[in-house]
């Protein structure tokens, strides 16, 4: 199988066509899918009329299901939360700010397949931000502040009772299944540089948001560090503005990768189904 892959031109990115995902893949084509999103991070597959079970085949080409905490499945589909708004929700906007999926685990999530169902006809985009670039970029007296460090990764800031998406977003009529919890205080180190367990490149893992301190480093000292890092890895030079349709699935490399979803949709619906590619091995 030739697949036909068209970089975004952007920071990284890239839409593939020439397949169908509705169908069983041969190794080769998975082998060949597999290589073009090492090389470009983020893969869309357009014009994809996929079930739930096609999306579910398709995440377990690249590994197992990741564990999905805080959002309720959807009925009868454990490994698939609904990313969902509805036309009149004024709760704020889910996952509007940079992240990495997961990040607060002990063996974070390598990817992220979201498939799209209803696509508002402006707004609504997915930003991504290249964090290889950002490395390879970054000033060499930032680097000197972080070098050898290991962040704190936790979910508190968003998941807990006292979260973004807790007591006070139940108030507010969310219409995707959150389900905050004490268990969101618990915390995780990863190193802040680190290899990229496939393509061996150096990157950056995470930022602010879910790293809530460094290691060894004090409160004050750490949140300036998180701080200037944070600037520097969501610049724009490093970003790519996907744009959704309907039918699209879009895979993206956590490991490598910041994200975060948009708003500017007021009036209309937006749903995409999502799982989450597991750490193998
Ligand atoms: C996410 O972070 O998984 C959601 C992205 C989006 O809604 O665009």
């Amino acid at each position: 199988m030739k697949l036909k892959i068209t970089p975004s031109g952007q920071a990284c990115g890239a839409e593939v066509r020439g397949v169908d995902l509705t169908s069983p893949l041969d190794q080769d084509t998975v082998d060949e899918i597999h290589a073009a999103w090492m090389e470009h991070q983020v893969l869309s597959f357009p014009d994809q009329d996929m079930t739930d079970e096609d999306l579910e085949r398709f995440t377990l080409y690249f590994g197992p299901f990741g564990e999905d905490p805080f959002i309720a499945p959807i009925p009868g589909h454990p490994h698939i939360i609904a990313v969902k708004r509805n036309a009149d929700e004024t709760a704020p906007i889910f996952a509007e700010t940079w992240h990495t999926d997961w990040s607060f685990q002990k063996r974070p999530p390598k990817g992220t397949c979201l498939f799209g169902i209803t696509i508002p006809p402006e707004g609504g985009e997915t930003m991504f931000a290249n964090q290889y670039l950002a490395l390879e970029q970054m000033p060499p007296q930032l680097r000197e502040r972080i070098e050898g460090k290991h962040a704190v990764h936790s979910a508190r800031n968003a998941y807990s009772p006292e979260g973004v998406y807790g007591d006070v977003d139940k108030a507010a009529g969310r219409s995707m299944t959150i389900m905050p919890s004490a268990d969101a205080e618990a915390t995780e180190r990863h190193d802040i540089i680190r290899k990229h367990p496939e393509t061996g490149r150096e990157t950056l893992f995470g930022c602010a948001g879910y790293i809530i301190g460094i290691a060894g480093v004090d409160h004050e000292e750490g949140w300036d560090i998180m701080s200037e890092l944070y600037r520097w890895q969501t610049r724009p030079e490093f970003q790519y503005r996907h744009k959704w349709q309907e039918k699209m699935l879009v895979m993206w490399d956590n490991r490598c990768l910041l994200h975060m979803a948009t708003g500017g949709y007021q009036g209309h619906e937006r749903l995409l189904h999502r799982t989450t590619i597991g750490a193998s091995g």
